[in-house]
């Protein structure tokens, strides 16, 4: 399997959940994948786990709400790699609580991490993909972000947010031969949903024509087709990956 042959990519909250599906998924398809998270000791495991499967893939601690933090990965993918050909921003996080509970810290840090995180590894991945004239950014919406969600406004705030940077980069970057998407999942089997009470998870379920819940792979196929040459006229385009939940 070779449709990203020798291309680096960077995913970033690749550590476990959607990320790492995104990591294994792209590894198969001979991609060399940095892994770029947060969380250490699954950092590590993931990148042992990929290596275990022969993969080329190094794990590289950040918080992409620190751009100090992101400019060293960038810096340092650039160095031993010598390029980078995909981003996958994918890192995210959720602190849920209904409008009138929710603190201005759980509002700044979803912004940060979710919102400012992607601006972040955009910013300093551009350069390097406008002057190889070539390259793929991809980010992780939200169907919150498109419809709303009880309970998220600070976590919709920064999916919807994404879309529209999405939309302004395809225009500025575009012209540079850089296409940049933005994937839309539904409700995804991984420890983030974990938190939503079961009557909610019913609820959603209730509302899905597909009746299920995504798995981490189907949202991983999605970012590998937008990482391959098959969608090389793509761009700008919020791809949505939810079973159909509300059309
Ligand atoms: N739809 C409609 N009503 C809802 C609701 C929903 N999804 N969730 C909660 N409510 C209602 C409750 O039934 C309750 O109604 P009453 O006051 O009439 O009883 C009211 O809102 C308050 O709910 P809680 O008693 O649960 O309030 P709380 O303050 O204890 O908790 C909450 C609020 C933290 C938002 C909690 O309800 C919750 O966790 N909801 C789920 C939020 C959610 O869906 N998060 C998605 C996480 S996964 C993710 O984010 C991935 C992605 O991209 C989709
Ligand atoms: P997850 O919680 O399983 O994985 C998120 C990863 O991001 C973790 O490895 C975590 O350590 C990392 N991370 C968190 N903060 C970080 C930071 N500041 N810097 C670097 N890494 C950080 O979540 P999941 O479900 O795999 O989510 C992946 C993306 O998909 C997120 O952006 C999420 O918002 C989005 N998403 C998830 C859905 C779901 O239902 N699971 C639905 C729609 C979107």
């Amino acid at each position: 399997m070779t449709r990203l042959k020798e291309r680096v990519a960077i995913i970033t909250g690749g550590a476990q959940g959607i990320g790492f599906s995104t990591a294994q998924r792209f590894a198969e398809e001979g991609a060399v994948v940095v892994i770029a998270d947060f969380d250490q000791d699954k950092g590590l495991q993931s990148e042992q786990a990929l290596r275990n499967e022969h993969a080329r893939c190094k794990f590289i601690p950040v918080d992409v709400a620190d751009r100090t933090n992101v400019d060293a990965l960038v810096a340092t993918v650039k160095q031993e790699f010598g390029r980078i050909d995909i981003l996958v921003n994918n890192a995210g996080i959720t602190k849920d609580a209904m409008l009138r509970k929710m603190t201005p810290d759980q509002f700044e840090h979803v912004i940060q991490v979710n919102l400012s995180g992607v601006f972040n590894c955009t910013q300093a991945v551009a350069p390097i993909m406008i002057e190889q004239e070539k390259g793929k950014i991809i980010s992780t919406s939200s169907v919150s972000g498109v419809y709303g969600n009880v309970g998220q406004t600070n976590y919709a705030a920064a999916k919807a947010g994404i879309i529209g940077m999405t939309k302004t980069w395809a225009k500025e970057l575009g012209r540079k031969g850089i296409n940049v998407n933005a994937v839309v999942p539904g409700f995804t089997e991984t420890r983030m949903v974990e938190t939503v009470p079961q009557n909610v998870i019913d609820q959603i379920k209730s509302q899905i024509p597909m009746q299920r819940l995504g798995r981490p792979e189907d949202i991983a196929n999605a970012y590998l087709f937008l990482a391959s040459e098959e969608s090389e006229y793509i761009n700008g385009h919020a791809l949505h990956v939810d079973g159909g939940i509300m059309m």
